[in-house]
């Protein structure tokens, strides 16, 4: 190589070494989402994740069991769809951030091309099932938090 390259190809290393480290390592550092807006046919739910997440000592894998990375869980409608129909089969596997989840449902990491192993998810509660299993479920069990027949405003906003 002609030696006038030399500096501009070092410099163009450095860059690129530079570029890939602040991607590995600022990413991780991103701030939690302090408030979530979950939008649903009962009226939208505005969840304070900060006050959840911070404030009152919970472990994040209370919530997000999914067993993924727990800086970046998995959308909890990823596995908890409205329904396990056609049209999950056909796109659930570009929802999830990482394949690690995919074992959660399937035995061994499935092969798009030769689909042999369809999981049974009979026993995994659909989305609106899961998330009022979840959060009705520890208010109950820590007899703090919205739950019961008569609590559905304390969550849900009431439609105009
Ligand atoms: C009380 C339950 C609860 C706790 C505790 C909790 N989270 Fe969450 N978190 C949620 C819910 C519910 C969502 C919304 C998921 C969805 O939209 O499907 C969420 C969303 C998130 C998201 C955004 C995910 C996305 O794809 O948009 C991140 C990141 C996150 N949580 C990280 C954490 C971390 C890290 C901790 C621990 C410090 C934690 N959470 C603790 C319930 C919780
Ligand atoms: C990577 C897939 C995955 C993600 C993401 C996930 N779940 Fe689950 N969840 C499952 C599976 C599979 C089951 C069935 C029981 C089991 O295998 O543990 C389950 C079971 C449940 C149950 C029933 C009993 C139990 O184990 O608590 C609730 C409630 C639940 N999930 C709520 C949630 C909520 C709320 C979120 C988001 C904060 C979430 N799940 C995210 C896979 C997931
Ligand atoms: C919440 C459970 C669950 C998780 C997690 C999950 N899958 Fe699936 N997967 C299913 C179900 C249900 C089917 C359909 C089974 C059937 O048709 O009987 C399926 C089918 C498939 C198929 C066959 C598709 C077809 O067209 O026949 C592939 C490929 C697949 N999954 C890949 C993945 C990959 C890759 C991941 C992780 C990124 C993943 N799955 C995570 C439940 C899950
Ligand atoms: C692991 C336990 C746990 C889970 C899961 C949980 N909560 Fe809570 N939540 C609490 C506790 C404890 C309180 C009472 C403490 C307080 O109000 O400061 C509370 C209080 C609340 C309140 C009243 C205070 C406020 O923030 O406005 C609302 C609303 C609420 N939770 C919504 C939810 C929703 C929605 C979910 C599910 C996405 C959820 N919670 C899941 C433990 C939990
Ligand atoms: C602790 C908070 C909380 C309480 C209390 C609560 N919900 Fe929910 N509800 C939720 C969350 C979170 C969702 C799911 C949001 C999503 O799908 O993104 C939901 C979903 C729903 C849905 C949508 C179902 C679907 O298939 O789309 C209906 C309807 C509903 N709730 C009715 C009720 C009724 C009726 C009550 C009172 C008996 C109640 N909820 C109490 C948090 C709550």
């Amino acid at each position: 190589m002609n030696r006038r390259y030399f500096p501009i190809t070092a410099v163009t290393a450095a860059l690129c070494l530079v570029a890939v480290f602040g991607f590995l390592h600022l990413a991780p550092a991103r701030d939690l989402p302090p408030r979530i807006v979950l939008d649903n046919a009962g009226g939208r739910v505005l969840f304070s994740h900060g006050h959840h997440a911070a404030d009152l000592g919970l472990d994040c894998g209370d919530c997000h069991h999914d067993g993924a990375d727990p800086e970046h869980p998995e959308a909890c409608g990823s596995c908890h769809p409205a329904a396990f129909d056609a049209a999950y089969t056909a796109a659930h596997a570009q929802t999830f951030k990482s394949t690690r989840s995919c074992n959660r449902c399937h035995a061994a990491a499935p092969d798009p091309d030769r689909p042999t192993d369809r999981p049974d998810v009979t026993h995994v509660p659909l989305r609106a099932d899961a998330f009022h299993a979840q959060c009705l479920g520890c208010h109950e069990n820590m007899g703090a938090g919205p739950f019961g027949e008569k609590s559905c405003n304390a969550c849900h906003q009431q439609r105009k």
